[in-house]
């Protein structure tokens, strides 16, 4: 099994934005516990972040029956973009939204996310151990199909 894990806008910046919303790790430390929980399950895993909207679309459709999962927070773009949504149905990989933060409890415009209809589970507000969460759900799919 093949995952990509896709961060959107500011993620880049965990550890120094909004400390108290998103905890003090950094991207760089992220990355390096997905991949160790990535290797002890025997999943292949790459990464990729960006903070223009194209080139996260772009990422998706790359994807396309060369991954099999895609765990994605798309950061802000959750709340706006049709077209990460569009370029999530135009593939059809198995995705898992993640978010660090309990989007439910901030702004009401964080409530609204576009690409949600596009995933097949919503990890919400378990911080960054909720990308784990989301390996885990992805294993499970490819074992039940
Ligand atoms: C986020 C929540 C979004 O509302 C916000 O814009 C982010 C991060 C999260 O992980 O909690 O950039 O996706």
């Amino acid at each position: 099994m093949k995952l990509l894990v896709l961060n959107g806008p500011n993620l880049n910046l965990l550890g120094l934005r909004e400390p108290t919303i998103y905890g003090t790790e950094n991207y760089a430390a992220l990355v390096e516990k997905i991949q160790k929980y990535c290797d002890e399950k025997g999943v292949e895993v790459s990464f990729y972040q960006s903070n223009h909207e194209g080139c996260l679309v772009d990422q998706i459709q790359q994807s396309y029956q060369s991954v099999d999962g895609i765990v994605f927070n798309p950061g802000a773009y959750t709340h706006t973009s049709i077209a990460l949504l569009d370029a999530l149905n135009a593939v059809g990989i198995p995705t898992v939204e993640v978010h660090i933060s309990d989007v439910e409890k901030r702004e009401e415009f964080r409530r609204i996310s576009y690409v949600r209809s596009a995933c097949i589970a919503s990890v919400i507000g378990h911080g960054t151990d909720g990308y784990l969460e989301a390996v885990d759900i992805l294993l499970q799919r490819g074992r039940d199909v």
